[in-house]
């Protein structure tokens, strides 16, 4: 099987993003200048550099009621968010983030997540989330979009980092237990639940 997307995709649904799989999720959580706060999950997301750290995740299309998602709107007023990550306990939770709640609409409340304060964004980090990591804006990069759709990408320095402290072992974070889930295609998931090693 061979085919090129531009010229029209032999599926039913389009399997890109089964393709490219497991994708981590950025649960991203961001406060508006109102102090409302969002929470949305983004699996075009990933860590990008580490000296200083830096993440990115992409806003694709628009939310119902705004030309950008409000996580975006969000960060491009206040230049900072927090990444946090959803694990098989927190994975219906994670879902309900996802709807298309208005602007004022805050995802902690609908979706019955605790928020914990940040140390140095005004963002809040969901409680129940193993890791956090404090984020202050790069920079947006306008993807190439050939529909209507506006993808951004959003770029943001990893200025603190929360890890809770039972899953540091030995002076190593033990990545297993923390039970992660990522993205497959379609509707599909996966937990992260086995490691091996491979010394370079
Ligand atoms: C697992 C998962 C991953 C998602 N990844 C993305 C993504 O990478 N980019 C995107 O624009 N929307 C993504 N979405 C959809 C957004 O979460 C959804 O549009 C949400 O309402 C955006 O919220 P916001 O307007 O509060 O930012 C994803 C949804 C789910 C359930």
């Amino acid at each position: 099987m061979f085919y090129e997307p531009k010229k029209g995709i032999p599926f039913k649904v389009d399997p890109f993003k089964a393709l490219i799989f497991p994708r981590p999720i950025g649960w991203i959580s961001t406060i508006d200048k109102n102090g409302i706060t969002n929470l949305a999950p983004y699996s075009y997301f990933n860590a990008i550099a580490d000296e200083p750290p830096q993440v990115m995740f992409c806003s694709n299309g628009s939310s119902s009621h705004n030309k950008y998602k409000d996580s975006l709107n969000n960060i491009l007023t206040i230049k900072e968010f927090v990444v946090n990550f959803s694990t098989i306990e927190t994975k219906k939770q994670m879902n309900t983030t996802s709807k298309n709640f208005k602007p004022n609409e805050d995802e902690f409340y609908f979706s019955k997540l605790k928020k914990k304060n940040a140390k140095l964004v005004k963002a809040p980090m969901v409680k129940d989330s193993p890791v956090n990591l404090e984020c202050k804006l790069i920079k947006t990069i306008k993807l190439k979009s050939d529909s209507k759709k506006i993808s951004t990408m959003i770029i943001g320095e990893v200025i603190g980092i929360h890890i809770k402290n039972k899953y540091i072992i030995k002076n190593r974070v033990d990545s297993v237990s923390m039970q992660y889930i990522a993205r497959m295609g379609y509707s599909e998931y996966t937990k992260v639940s086995s490691k091996f090693k491979l010394k370079r």
